[in-house]
């Protein structure tokens, strides 16, 4: 694995689309995290955003040619020097030109020479996206390793809206850099499943304006959801409450609030998904009931004492439904166990326990705290899969690593689990 924190060179290549703009906070992102960016643009790409900008925002000279700096053989040395490229907007011609081996500009030669993770991010009307000819060469690119990335869905240039919009650049990047981080992330091992991850915190109600929750950002199911679709599965995304976060490229997302509402969601989708993961923070209880009006001191309300009542263990509850044949008997369910550890147990301890309570294919184990795990970008811990009967769980360790890393090392073992077709 390398460390995505040391400076990187990067290559950010630009083509000739409209979306081209959104390159510049993509370059920006890239330099303000440490790394040393060129720009290549394409010839076509200066018609949008011109050679100034490019070099103003990456601090290095930009060229489109192959013919400038001959002396450095800059057509061969940029691509071999860089540990990272990255292409947005790649319209469907430059990816075209890249799956045929063309090398008629500087960045498409500067690709032929890259052994570096080749990351094209899409940006195109749906129906160039959809286009026969785009799918074959966009399949060729990624039978060759290179990562294509799925486009965004939503509003395009002009009227109409689908996918083939380009994601934000702070989620290009850190896509990006996931790909750098660990080899064949993005590798299509999901294509054709259906999966279905709960994300984020629920709130539970007190009244209008106060309610029960937890610090979950909900970047750990996010993440799921973006490697999953990016590996080619159909991703049913059930969110309760995050930060901002990015949608995951043609995920559909469900939002809800509650646990009950969570619940409700998941019992909708679960029938026709290939497997469930649950990394939503699900509150334990709620309120008894939820007062109409705002809840007032010295009132009629006793603020002092609350009157709970337990939610529904949606997990413990997926496993069961399994069981008495309500859902699929190969439906996979996995788990999360946010765990602080106390005087006589380690995390990993309660962790097994916690496999063997829920009954779970799949146990993905965090240590939580103050400031750890909850809400950062960075996470680490053990996946637990079930063992024989003496309770011998295998635990697999998770090196701390980017949320999307560490998705990529729960989908992997999810894989695992399916059944060969
Ligand atoms: N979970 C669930 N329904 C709940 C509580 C938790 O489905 N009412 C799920 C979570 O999504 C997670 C797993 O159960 O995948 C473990 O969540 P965690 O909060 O660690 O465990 P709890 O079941 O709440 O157990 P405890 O609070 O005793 O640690």
């Amino acid at each position: 694995m390398n460390d995505v924190s040391e400076s990187l060179k990067i290559l950010v290549g630009v083509g000739g689309g409209i979306a081209a703009y959104k390159a510049c906070a993509l370059i920006r992102s890239f330099t303000k995290a440490g790394h040393d960016v060129h720009v290549i643009p394409t010839p076509s790409a200066l018609q949008f955003v011109g050679t100034a900008t490019f070099e103003a925002l990456s601090g290095n000279p930009v060229s489109t040619t192959v013919f400038d700096a001959v002396d450095e053989v800059q057509h061969v040395r940029l691509g071999q020097e860089a540990d990272l490229v990255v292409i947005a907007p790649a319209t469907a011609d430059l990816m075209a030109r890249l799956a045929q081996g063309r090398a008629d500009d500087l960045l498409t030669a500067s690709c032929l020479v890259a052994t570096c993770p080749v990351v094209l991010a899409p940006a195109m009307h749906t129906e160039m996206w959809q286009n026969p000819a785009t799918r074959a060469n966009v399949e060729t690119l990624r039978g060759r390793g290179t990562v294509v990335l799925e486009p965004a869905s939503g509003r395009l240039t002009g009227p109409d809206s689908g996918p083939g919009r380009l994601p934000e650049p702070e989620h290009i990047a850190s896509l990006a850099l996931a790909a750098v981080d660990r080899f064949g992330i993005f590798r299509r091992s999901l294509a054709g499943r259906r999966i279905l991850v709960t994300a984020g915190g629920t709130h539970e109600q007190l009244d209008p304006v106060r309610f029960l929750g937890n610090a979950s950002s909900g970047r750990q199911g996010y993440a799921l959801a973006d490697i999953a679709t990016q590996r080619g599965a159909q991703v049913e995304l059930v969110a309760a409450h995050t930060v901002e976060l990015p949608t995951p490229s043609g995920a559909t997302v469900t939002r809800v609030s509650t646990a009950l509402e969570l619940q409700e969601a998941v019992a909708a989708l679960a029938p026709s998904v290939d497997a469930v993961v649950m990394a939503a923070a699900v509150a334990d209880v709620r309120p008894a009931s939820k007062a109409a009006a705002k809840m007032k001191k010295g009132g009629s309300d006793d603020l002092s004492t609350l009157a709970l009542t337990e939610n529904p263990d949606i997990l413990r509850g997926l496993v069961e439904a399994r069981r008495t044949g309500d859902l699929p008997e190969d439906l996979l369910i996995a788990g999360f166990a946010a765990e602080t550890g106390d005087a006589d147990h380690t995390p990993l301890d309660l962790a097994r326990a916690k496999l063997r309570r829920k009954g779970c294919d799949l146990l993905m184990c965090n240590q939580v705290g103050e400031g750890v795990v909850f809400g950062q970008p960075d996470s680490a811990g053990w996946l637990l899969v079930p063992g024989d009967q003496a309770g011998h769980e295998e635990v697999r360790e998770v090196p701390a690593s980017s949320k999307l890393v560490v998705a990529s090392h729960i989908l992997d073992a999810l894989e695992e689990l399916f059944p060969a077709s």
